[in-house]
């Protein structure tokens, strides 16, 4: 077995790293979204503009067995490294994630990172069984668990009309006549880049992140741009709304969906919803959420269930979704191991 970068333009290479996460979300999650093959493509030929990203791919016998995603922020965060790393299910328990998982330490050790995470599927309540595998693989190699993401799913159509209607009644009623409700595809309107930063700004500040240690990442237009022009060359979507306080001008709250473009693919995927906490308690995560999902189900009938992950402690937002019809599915573990400097 040798443990190679993967050339985006080595088309058997990148099927093979594709087919092994195809493997791997048949086996150990069947009930999440499949990946997505153009869009991997895709997104590997186009890279991030706030992290530098590399993957190596395990081979066997010419087929790939084993992949590893590390992505290091280029901005902010220096002394973060995070990873994804699966093994191909018929070809696990023989040491390939262990030299993996070595290769992601040693390149994070000499790229200077000293806090490493990666995550792990993981039973929720009573939800499908996930293998304890990911678990005691990280834990046998030094890593604890962080933060429990957990995962939820909703049909689009989950609430009846009536109750949507209701539910965006009383969202307007609360949030009155201070705020103007504003949706798009795609870009930013030119006119909202600035303040959409402002708000970008807050986010790792404002999220629950656990034992994570993260500094706020600073979103400034070049970098809104180049994340733009990204998910325009890989086929993503965001789908946005936010609420702009009419007497200040600014954006204070956002919600964003993301969507492939392929009229095919069934998910989408909730991003960010964030309100300003000068602004919080007027209902407006709840309004642009609403409003947001019927702009969703207007451009993209042929997206049937959205999928969103929150902190199992974030609990005004979990409320939210569950009022929005979000059922549980499993759960994601961060899990970090610290690197002395
Ligand atoms: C977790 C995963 C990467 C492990 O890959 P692997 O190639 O099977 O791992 P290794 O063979 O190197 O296992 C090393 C040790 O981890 C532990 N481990 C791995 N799988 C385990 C399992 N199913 N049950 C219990 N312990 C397990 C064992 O201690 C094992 O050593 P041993 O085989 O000598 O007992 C693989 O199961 C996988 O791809 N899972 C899905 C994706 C995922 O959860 N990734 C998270 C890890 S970042």
């Amino acid at each position: 077995m040798e443990i190679i970068e993967l050339d985006p333009a080595d088309g058997d290479l990148v099927s093979g790293a594709f087919d092994v996460m195809r493997a791997a979300h048949a086996a150990d999650a069947p009930e999440h979204a499949p990946p997505h093959k153009g869009v991997f493509v895709k997104w590997l030929a186009h890279p991030s503009p706030d992290a530098d990203e590399t993957i190596f791919v395990a081979v066997e016998g010419g087929t790939v067995v084993g992949k590893l995603d590390i992505g290091l922020p280029n901005r902010d965060n220096l002394h973060f490294a995070g990873a994804d790393l699966i093994v191909h299910p018929d070809h696990r328990r023989r040491g390939i994630g262990t030299a993996l998982l070595e290769q992601f330490i040693e390149h994070a050790r000499a790229a200077g990172r000293t806090e490493l995470s990666t995550a792990t599927h993981m039973t929720w309540e009573d939800g499908p069984e996930r293998s304890e595998a990911g678990r005691r693989f990280l834990e046998k190699h030094g890593f604890k668990l962080a933060l429990t993401c957990v995962i939820r799913r909703c049909a689009t159509d989950a609430m009846s009309p009536e109750a949507e209607q209701a539910l965006l009644d009383r969202a307007v009623a609360a949030a009155g006549e201070e705020y103007e409700v504003i949706s798009w595809l795609g870009r930013t309107p030119a006119e909202l880049v600035d303040t959409m930063c402002r708000l970008d700004s807050m986010i790792l500040s404002e999220i629950p992140l656990g034992d994570l240690e993260l500094e706020p990442e600073t979103i400034d237009a070049e970098l809104k741009e180049a994340k733009a022009v990204r998910n325009e060359a890989v086929g993503v979507i965001p789908v946005t709304t936010v609420a702009r306080h009419r007497a200040s001008g600014e954006v204070v709250a956002n919600t964003v969906i993301g969507v492939f473009d392929d009229p095919d693919f069934q998910h989408g995927f909730q991003w960010i919803t964030i309100v300003d906490p000068g602004h919080r308690g007027h209902r407006l995560g709840t309004l642009t959420k609403v409003v947001n999902l019927r702009l969703l189900r207007e451009q993209f009938p042929n997206v049937g269930t959205i999928w969103t992950d929150n902190a199992d402690v974030n609990a005004h937002m979990i409320d939210i979704n569950v009022k929005m019809g979000y059922e549980t599915v499993d759960a994601s573990g961060e899990y970090i191991r610290r690197l002395d400097a």
